[in-house]
């Protein structure tokens, strides 16, 4: 496989690998963690694949200490992981559980004395569930509720963690789980989805204001996921993909980094309640400065123009002509295009690509090995078109591949693999995979040059 040349990424360029709480920890019943809306969503029969759950997952919760040991046999130096909120603060509210934050200082403590630099993010969609019963994200009052939190994690962590994300796809967070109902906690109505949407903006920006309360030196971002949006033809369906745009982008970049919702925002969801949720002064709120803008990145899609429910109306397929296991498409370019609209529309700071990647079929060779040859070329196509990026003048910090482990993918259960390592779910085997390898040649070949 030939090395893509990256000579226009910043030497201090950060590398790394990413994940989240409830996808790998497993530990579910340990300490005083309480159910998240994951835990119950995952145990109600019919919502996930197989009816998979979180339970064991990758069991990183009792393997940390191996698992940051193979991070450093890579050569990965920078590791994005998210806190579980039900266990650090079971009742989502009053004080942090001491011993969750007893083992959390010994896992960040962990990745600092293997040279390990810690992306940490506070919200990664494992609510608890007693919040959810008190209204969840429609209801302003958990906005509150996660900025407390985030404030108390800060203080307590605050001494390990220079990078804090406070938000990971708000997008996901609201849609998929409040209106088409296929992520936790499974409820299918737009006006709930649009409070929750709001609610988690809102969230965002007092959770910035009380992390730097907490720790001055924070740097702070937050992290959305952003898909490359294509007319099927550029004159019929232009108003298709703005208002999926606005649906999906803009509802959350907006207010963040233009200080409002925008006018195509407003007339998408007002009808769905959007301007009845907002209340003076929080678009000053939810506006404040950060240090740095996440950019998760998946797919690039052809959009037209259909009559469908929901405030979209739209149909969407895959663009390319090649796809991963999950459909979705392999098109390089459609990062660089991201990254640059992102740079154009909203904001010059530092842009860090927080997750990008792919599942496929993979599965383990009579040699004992995991060949992924399609995962190490993905890997060099997308690292390039950063590069390409970069060399438009965006300044691209840092590239997070999804993910480090095999894991729990939300509703698609354990079969849609993502890792660059190899996990057997049975015996908790983890075996890096060729790609594993690639990205860690890929990191030594910039590091050398830089
Ligand atoms: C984005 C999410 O943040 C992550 O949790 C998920 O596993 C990946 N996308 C892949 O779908």
């Amino acid at each position: 496989m030939t090395s893509p040349d990256l000579h226009h990424l910043r030497p201090d360029f950060v590398w790394g690998v990413a994940t989240s709480a409830y996808q790998i920890e497993g530990a579910v019943e340990e300490g005083t963690r309480t159910p998240s809306i994951w835990d119950v969503f995952s145990h109600t029969p019919g919502r996930t694949h197989h009816g998979d759950t979180g339970d064991v997952a990758c069991d990183h919760w009792h393997r940390w200490a191996d698992d940051l040991d193979l991070l450093v046999d890579l050569g990965i130096p920078a590791y994005r992981l998210s806190l579980s909120w039900p266990r650090l603060q079971p009742s989502g509210e009053g004080e942090l559980d001491a011993r969750a934050v007893r083992e959390y200082r010994q896992l960040l403590s962990g990745m600092r004395d293997r040279g390990i630099r810690p992306f940490v993010t506070l919200y990664h969609w494992d609510l608890p569930q007693e919040l959810e019963d008190a209204g969840g994200w429609p209801v302003r009052r958990t906005a509150r509720a996660f900025a407390v939190y985030a404030g108390l994690v800060a203080d307590a962590l605050g001494d390990l963690v220079e990078d804090w994300i406070t938000i990971n796809e708000p997008w996901c967070a609201s849609v998929l789980g409040y209106a088409l109902g296929v992520h936790a906690p499974g409820r299918t109505d737009w006006r709930d989805a649009v409070a929750a949407a709001h609610h988690l903006n809102l969230a965002h920006g007092m959770a910035v204001a009380d992390i730097r309360a907490s720790n001055p030196a924070a740097r702070i971002g937050v992290t959305n996921i952003i898909a490359d949006l294509l007319a099927a033809d550029p004159q019929r369906d232009a108003a298709a993909v703005a208002r999926l745009d606005a649906l999906n982008h803009g509802l959350f970049l907006d207010p963040v980094f233009l200080g409002a919702y925008g006018v195509e925002v407003h007339a998408l969801l007002d009808p769905y309640g959007l301007s009845e949720v907002i209340l003076p002064g929080d678009e000053e709120t939810i506006a404040q400065p950060l240090d740095f803008v996440g950019v998760n990145h998946y797919q690039q899609v052809i959009v037209a123009g259909a009559p469908g429910a929901g405030p979209a109306e739209v149909s969407e397929r895959p663009g390319g002509s090649r796809h991963t296991s999950f459909g979705w498409s392999i098109t390089p370019s459609a990062l660089t295009r991201v990254l640059v609209q992102v740079r154009d529309r909203y904001t010059s700071l530092p842009i860090y690509i927080t997750e990008n990647g792919a599942s496929f079929t993979d599965y383990v060779t009579p040699d004992g090995e995991v060949h992924d040859p399609e995962r190490s070329e993905y890997l060099s196509g997308y690292v390039e078109a950063i590069d390409a990026a970069a060399a438009d003048g965006v300044d691209v910090a840092g590239y997070f591949a999804w993910s480090f482990l095999d894991n729990y993918e939300w509703a698609e259960g354990y079969d849609k693999r993502f890792g660059l390592v190899w996990v057997d779910f049975h015996t908790q085997k983890r075996i890096p995979k060729d790609s594993a390898r690639h990205y860690g040649s890929l990191i030594r070949t910039h590091q050398q040059a830089a």
